[in-house]
């Protein structure tokens, strides 16, 4: 099979790429291409990625390029892992709502809104391409932030896309690694939305170890998700790492006045990353890496790919797909993140508990909040950025929301097609 990743030359790519050499008898790859305009990046990520598959004895061929049509013609899946406007945006992202006391954050609040303006006309044009060249059947498995956003927008334009995100895995790896059992025998009863989501449930063998988690390793949880304990008891569940921007706003804000952007550490990383990618006798992948955020993003991506292209019977994984009454408080079209049985069909959501008040009125004004941002995305316009500012939990006054559309359009007018 040909995998193609739209954003190849991302510092990540090795990553995925790891996974893939790993789990060879699971996902028969025998061609990546990674697509990238920037050149020179793609060739130091594309070498480094051929040492790491010939190491492994994969016999997969790794090639490069910057035309997205001859890459992904011919492919099974197209993986987009893409950041427009690089570091340098979402340094702009993680810092002018701090001009309004507001979260300064690349996936949330009105950072999140900026990263969404700038990403779907670029992800639909990229998709519209793949289309016309790959057919109308390959899947695309969409990684690229904001990932409901941009998920969403993919399946409004007839895409067939599954959204991806690490946050379940994640805290499958690690509540399997406290409660003493493998991964895959832990099943997450995950709800909510991209980067706004709750553990309700941590199945083991039909045994719900949630209570167990909560009472047991309250200070281990309060350090992984850097929310207290004590309020995961008391909510029943545990919040993605995301949710401390709601909960803690203030106390992040206050942090973030005086702390160093994640941006600017992200650059750090990534240009110490390139630098061992360029040794050409680094042949597996540097423990560098792991300073970035995405861990298990390889291991979530194959799996996904592989029952996609009906590499297994249905299988269950955390994914971003269409509500359709999963969340009866939600509108049918919204994009939900949920487990979902997944085959080479697609992705259907299972069934999902009743959701309490304090995680369903968080959930749907989010997504009110995500289908304006969507609306600003897609049209275009200064008044629909407001539009979603205003309806967003974190900014919601009109004063606040007028000032940082200004800003969010003053700053990214270069990277919006409409500007
Ligand atoms: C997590 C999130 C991703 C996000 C990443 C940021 O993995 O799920 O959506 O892109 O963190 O990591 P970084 O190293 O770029 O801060
Ligand atoms: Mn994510």
């Amino acid at each position: 099979m040909k995998l193609t990743v739209v954003g190849g030359g991302s510092t990540y790519t090795p990553e995925l790429v790891d996974g893939i050499a790993n789990r060879r008898t699971s996902l028969a790859v025998d061609e990546i291409v990674l697509v990238d305009p920037d050149q020179r990046r793609l060739a130091v990520v594309g070498a480094f990625c051929r040492r790491l598959l010939a190491h492994a004895g994969h016999p997969a061929r790794v090639r490069t390029t910057a035309d997205l049509a001859e890459g992904a013609e011919g492919a099974s899946a197209v993986l987009l892992q893409l950041r427009v406007g690089g570091q340098r945006a979402r340094l702009s992202d993680e810092t002018f709502p701090l001009l309004c006391d507001c979260v300064g954050q690349e996936t949330t609040g009105a950072g999140g809104l900026a990263k969404a303006l700038r990403t779907v006309p670029v992800v639909l044009d990229i998709a519209e391409r793949v289309r016309a060249v790959a057919g109308a059947d390959t899947w695309i498995v969409n990684f690229t932030n904001p990932v409901g956003i941009v998920t969403r927008a993919l399946l409004e334009a007839g895409h067939r896309a599954v959204g991806l995100c690490n946050v379940a895995i994640t805290f499958q790896r690690w509540a399997s690694a406290l409660l003493g059992v493998a991964p895959e025998a832990v099943e997450l009863e995950h709800i909510g939305l991209n980067h706004l989501s709750w553990e309700r449930g941590v199945l083991v063998d039909g045994v719900d170890r949630l209570p167990e988690l909560l009472d047991g390793h309250g200070d281990a949880l309060a350090e992984h998700i850097g929310l207290p304990a004590d309020l995961m008891r008391r909510l029943g569940a545990v919040p993605s790492y995301y949710l401390k921007y709601f909960y803690e706003h203030d106390e992040v804000v206050a942090a973030q006045r005086t702390g160093r952007p994640r941006a600017e550490v992200v650059a750090e990383v990534e240009r110490e990353l390139l630098a061992v990618y360029r040794d050409e006798a680094v042949v597996t992948k540097p423990e560098q890496l792991s300073r970035r955020g995405g861990a298990y993003y390889s291991e979530a991506a194959v799996q996904l790919v592989h029952a996609l292209t009906g590499g297994a019977g249905a299988e269950r994984h955390v994914v971003n797909v269409r509500n359709g009454g999963t969340l009866p408080f939600l509108p049918d079209d919204a994009v939900v993140e949920v487990p979902a049985a997944v085959d080479a069909s697609g992705a259907t959501p299972l069934p999902a508990r009743p959701v309490g008040p304090s995680i369903s009125g968080l959930v749907s004004h989010v997504t009110a909040y995500e289908f304006l941002a969507l609306e600003a995305a897609v049209r275009g316009g200064r008044d629909r950025v407001f539009d979603a500012l205003l309806a967003h939990p974190l900014v919601g006054q009109r004063a606040t929301a007028e000032r940082l559309a200004d800003e969010l359009v003053a700053r990214n007018r270069h990277l919006l097609p409409w500007a």
